[in-house]
């Protein structure tokens, strides 16, 4: 059974009801989610070879301070960076670290700033230098994903409607989607009710309403989907080490489809891709 709460009315722990947000929230989301946006534009021009992952987070932590946020991944369950940086067959969780980044890698970046309370998360890829035709082809596929997912939000749809769009059209270019990741319900908590497969069909899953906010964060691979998480206890990566990538958005149910709260104000959705 799924039930829907006023998220006014409702205690701000994940309790498995979805709850539905009023313009207050979509608006703190707005804030939270820009900030995130604008960082993650700025990291464009500062991704290239012999800059190191812990330089990465420092800066977001460093932009994230000069406009009164917090990145919510300090010490979220134990995590102890800013960011989350994800190379090549690295599929999600990446931890910053000292070694420098090489020619033709490709690397996620996920951040999550806190602004008054609200979480706006989002990540993108970033190419290091001049990459491969192979990898510039799975970020466009992954980008196209999460478009068709987000295409498919409106009231009355369910959540299973997003994953089949994300999954047919990855399989149809012959890449496979991660299972053991999805997408969540995001606001005053940052993993909330309910959970975004990105793999599925349209009539499973909870219904849409106008209200909720949640991620989309399709990890796709050009090999097989299955992922194994090393010693570390966060890094994911993908058994066949074939490459992997993602992007994510964080959007809210309009009464007629959704608005896209991370957004880029200077169209850098994509770095490194056409626009
Ligand atoms: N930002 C990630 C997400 O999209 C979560 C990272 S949690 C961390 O949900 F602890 F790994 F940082
Ligand atoms: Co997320
Ligand atoms: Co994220």
């Amino acid at each position: 059974m799924v039930t829907y709460i006023d998220a006014a009315s409702a205690p701000n722990r994940n309790t498995g009801v979805i709850r539905l947000h009023d313009a207050e929230a979509f608006d703190g989301m707005r804030r939270a989610c820009q900030l995130t946006a604008r960082c993650l534009d700025a990291l464009a021009e500062r991704v290239s070879p012999g800059v190191t992952t812990n330089e990465i987070d420092r800066f977001v932590y460093e932009f994230g301070r000069d406009h009164g946020a917090l990145p919510a991944t300090l010490n979220y369950r134990g995590y102890t960076k800013f960011t989350c940086t994800s190379i090549n067959h690295v599929v999600c969780h990446g931890i910053p670290d000292d070694k420098p980044l090489r020619e033709g890698d490709v690397v996620n970046i996920d951040v999550t700033f806190i602004v008054d309370g609200w979480h706006g998360d989002a990540s993108r890829m970033y190419p290091v230098g001049q990459i491969k035709r192979a990898a510039e082809r799975l970020m466009e596929v992954t980008y196209e994903c999460l478009l068709r997912g987000i295409a498919a939000v409106k009231p009355g749809a369910r959540t299973g409607a997003i994953g089949q769009a994300i999954q047919s059209y990855a399989e149809a270019e012959r890449c496979s989607v991660v299972r053991d990741f999805c997408g969540h319900g995001v606001g005053r908590l940052f993993h909330d009710t309910p959970n975004i497969l990105h793999y599925g069909r349209a009539n499973e899953g909870p219904e849409l309403r106008e209200g909720m906010i949640f991620t989309i964060e399709p990890m796709i691979n050009l090999g097989r989907p299955h992922v194994k998480v090393l010693s570390d206890g966060w890094t994911a990566v993908t058994r066949d080490r074939s490459l992997s990538a993602q992007y994510e958005h964080t959007v809210g149910v309009t009464a007629t489809g959704c608005e896209v709260f991370t957004l880029s104000p200077a169209g850098l959705d994509r770095p490194g891709l056409p626009a």
